[in-house]
């Protein structure tokens, strides 16, 4: 078969995971790269020795043989990048979150639809062993009817630097940046059920911090390195119904005066068993006898896992596991718990 033809769209911090990961696959080829910073789109053009660099992803796109796109722009216009390639009739893999919007992302999810290629969120977790492991016990049944689901990611000092505490260029904070991990992971594992009404919270609480000795993300545009525009939350709660009487609690921080998990918590509550990430656990009774499994796995690349997957999604043309249109969902959710905290009360899904 021939190589896969790739562009890249926006050459930041995320973009390198996405260039090795077509690198390490032998059924991609990266054509081409864009970003409208040129002096950053210049360093990763020689970094990997990519000739072929654009400013204007449009230009690219016209000028360029292709058959997938990776979006690694900022999240407000993941969706304009996007809707170009999927115009072009490309296979699309857009980072997280997928807009910020849910209008935006319902447009996308409708193109997509039309040009009947393979649409994907970059959902990174979905694509790790120890979810699959999670995953598969759930699928077969062994947690029974779930009734609830605990999903929590707290960072003491983890406030990335850069756009991202401008809802302009990021949507929101915590929330849209890594609330979008957490809800997507939660949502997955449980899943996918239709939310029915969220009532949330959210606030900054810490703001703008220069603690000492802590390495957080750092975005690499020069913009809003130094944190002078910090508009959006660092803390968000909520709590979502859904119609199949499923229930959820969700916690999300970027910085917090208070302990840090251990990774992403998610505890899901079944009416057999349950299960739990962090450690990855399943519990359930059985003869009467309460038992506690440890469940084992292999650690793998989830970054690399998702871009293989992607590739076999683009050879085969069949549907991601990460599918725009759930991305879609997940925005809906995350906008949700904004607006309910704006109201001070709960919302009825769609809005
Ligand atoms: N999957 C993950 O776990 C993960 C991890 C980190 C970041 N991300 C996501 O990846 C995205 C990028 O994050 P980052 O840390 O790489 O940020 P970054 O600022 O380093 O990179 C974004 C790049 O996009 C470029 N850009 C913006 N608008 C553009 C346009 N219209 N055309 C061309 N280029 C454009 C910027 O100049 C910049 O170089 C964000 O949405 C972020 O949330 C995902």
């Amino acid at each position: 078969m021939d190589k896969i033809r790739v562009a890249i769209l926006g050459t930041g911090t995320i973009s390198e995971s996405h260039i090795r990961g077509y690198r390490n696959n032998p059924k991609a080829e990266i054509v081409a790269i864009c970003d409208n910073n040129e002096a950053r789109l210049n360093e990763i053009g020689d970094r990997y020795n990519i000739q072929k660099r654009y400013t204007c992803a449009k230009e690219l796109l016209e000028n360029e043989e292709l058959d997938a796109v990776s979006v690694c722009s900022f999240p407000v216009n993941h969706v304009e990048l996007a809707l170009l390639a999927v115009e072009k009739g490309l296979n699309v893999l857009v980072e997280k979150p997928l807009g910020v919007n849910y209008a935006e992302t319902q447009v996308l999810v409708e193109k997509v639809k039309a040009n009947g290629k393979v649409g994907m969120v970059g959902m990174t977790h979905r694509y790790r062993n120890d979810v699959k492991v999670m995953k598969t016990l759930i699928d077969a049944g062994k947690v029974g009817e779930i009734k609830h689901v605990n999903a929590r990611l707290i960072s003491r000092r983890g406030i990335p630097i850069g756009f991202f505490t401008d809802k302009a260029y990021a949507g929101g904070g915590a929330l849209f940046d890594v609330g979008v991990h957490l809800l997507d992971l939660a949502w997955y594992l449980a899943g996918t059920p239709e939310p029915e009404t969220i009532s949330g919270n959210t606030m900054q609480n810490v703001g703008p911090v220069n603690t000492l000795t802590i390495n957080r993300w750092r975005s690499s545009n020069p913009y809003n390195q130094d944190q002078s525009v910090f508009d959006v939350d660092d803390m968000s709660v909520a709590f979502i119904r859904f119609k199949n009487g499923m229930t959820m609690n969700f916690e999300i921080a970027w910085g917090v005066n208070g302990p840090t998990t251990e990774g992403i918590y998610v505890d899901v509550y079944g009416d057999k068993g349950g299960a739990s990430l962090v450690p990855l656990a399943y519990y359930t009774e059985e003869n009467n006898v309460v038992m506690d499994a440890k469940l084992t796995f292999g650690h793998n690349d989830w970054f690399q896992t998702e871009i293989n997957h992607f590739l076999d999604c683009v050879e085969n043309q069949v549907e991601p596991m990460s599918p725009i249109r759930e991305g879609s969902t997940i925005i809906q959710m995350l906008e949700a718990i904004a607006v309910s905290s704006e109201r001070r009360r709960e919302v009825v899904l769609p809005l």
